[in-house]
C-alpha cells in the first residue's frame, strides 16, 4: 500500500510548497494530501477538526518560510491548536538565501513539544520574497534544490529514529533574537485595480476587501505580515513592492551578502 503523505504548509509565495511537493515526490509519493495553512478560512478548519485528517497519515512534511529568522506567529499558532499524535513528520523551513536563524530549531521543538515526532528537518532555499526590492534567490528552488530535496524526502521516508533538537544549528542575530517581523507593506496604484479579487483570496491574514481591492482598515494595515502574496497574484500590478529609497539602501545592506553568495540546503536526520 502506498504510505499516506500529508504536507501541512503555510506558503504565501509557494516556494515552500514546492519544496514540500519535491520531498514527497522523494519518498515516492506523487499525490500527497495538502493541508493548506497559508488561508485563514482553512487555518481555521484546520484547527476546528483538532487535525484529525492529518493525524491519519503516515508522514507530515510541516513546511514554513522563514520570516525575520524566526517561523511566522500564524504558523506557531496552528501547529500548537492543532497538535499530533505521535505522528511521523519531516520539518522544513524554507528561507530567502539569507539566513534561517532559529526557525528550524522552533520548529523541531515545537513539533516535539505538541505531539509529532520529528525523523528529518531541513532548511531549503526559495526565491526572496523582496527579490523585486533586491534579486536575492531568483528562480529558487531551483533544479538543484529540488534534487536535494527528493534525496531528503528518500531519507526521510526511511528514517524511524526520532531526531535530537541539540543537532539543530542556530543563527542568532539581531533579527532571530528580535520578537518583531521586520516587514516591509505593498503598496496599491487604485486605479490599476482590475477588482479581481485574486489579492483577497491570496491575502494569509483576510486584509483585502473583494468588493474594491483596497485594505479594510488602518489597523489591518497595520496586520499585514509583508509576505507579498497580494503582489505575486497582482497581474495588473496594482499591488507592488515600493519603498522610498532610504528604505531600499537598507534593504540592499541587509540582503547584500545573500545577493553575491548562493546558499546551499541544510539536512538533518535523526
Ligand atoms: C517578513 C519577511 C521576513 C523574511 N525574513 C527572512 C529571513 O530572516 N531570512 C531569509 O533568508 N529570508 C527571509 N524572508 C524570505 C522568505 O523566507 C523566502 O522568500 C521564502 O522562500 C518565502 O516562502 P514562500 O514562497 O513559501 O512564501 C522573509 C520574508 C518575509 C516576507
Amino acid at each position: 500500500m502506498t504510505k499516506r503523505v500529508g504536507i501541512l504548509y503555510f506558503s504565501p509565495t509557494s516556494s515552500t510548497r514546492s519544496i514540500c511537493s519535491a520531498i514527497s515526490s522523494g519518498m515516492g509519493v506523487e499525490e500527497p494530501q495538502f493541508f493548506n495553512m497559508t488561508i485563514p478560512e482553512l487555518r481555521t478548519d484546520l484547527i476546528a477538526n483538532a487535525g484529525a485528517d492529518l493525524n491519519m497519515m503516515d508522514h507530515l512534511i510541516i513546511g514554513s518560510p522563514v520570516y525575520s529568522g524566526k517561523l511566522p506567529s500564524q504558523v506557531i499558532d496552528c501547529i500548537k491548536a492543532i497538535g499530533g499524535k505521535r505522528t511521523k513528520c519531516s520539518a522544513v523551513v524554507v528561507y530567502g538565501n539569507r539566513d534561517y536563524g532559529i526557525a528550524l530549531h522552533n520548529m523541531v521543538d515545537l513539533l516535539s513539544q505538541n505531539g509529532f515526532e520529528v525523523v528529518g528537518a531541513g532548511a531549503f532555499i526559495g526565491q526572496h520574497s523582496y527579490s523585486d526590492l533586491v534579486p536575492v534567490a531568483m528562480g529558487r528552488p531551483d533544479k538543484s534544490d529540488i534534487e536535494l530535496a527528493q534525496a531528503f524526502g528518500k531519507k526521510c521516508a526511511g528514517t524511524l529514529n526520532r531526531l535530537d533538537l541539540n543537532k539543530i544549528p542556530v543563527q542568532m542575530d539581531r533579527f532571530a533574537k528580535s520578537e518583531k517581523y521586520s516587514a516591509i507593506k505593498p503598496s496599491y496604484l487604485e486605479k490599476r485595480c482590475l477588482q479581481c479579487g485574486k489579492c483577497t483570496k491570496a491575502c494569509p491574514l483576510g486584509l483585502i476587501l473583494f468588493e474594491t481591492g483596497i485594505v479594510m482598515t488602518q489597523k489591518s494595515e497595520k496586520q499585514c505580515i509583508g509576505c507579498m502574496a497580494c503582489v505575486q497574484h497582482c497581474k495588473p500590478k496594482a499591488r507592488t513592492l515600493k519603498t522610498n529609497p532610504f528604505v531600499k539602501v537598507i534593504m540592499k545592506g541587509i540582503l547584500k551578502e545573500a545577493l553575491q553568495n548562493r546558499k546551499e540546503p541544510l539536512m538533518i536526520f535523526g
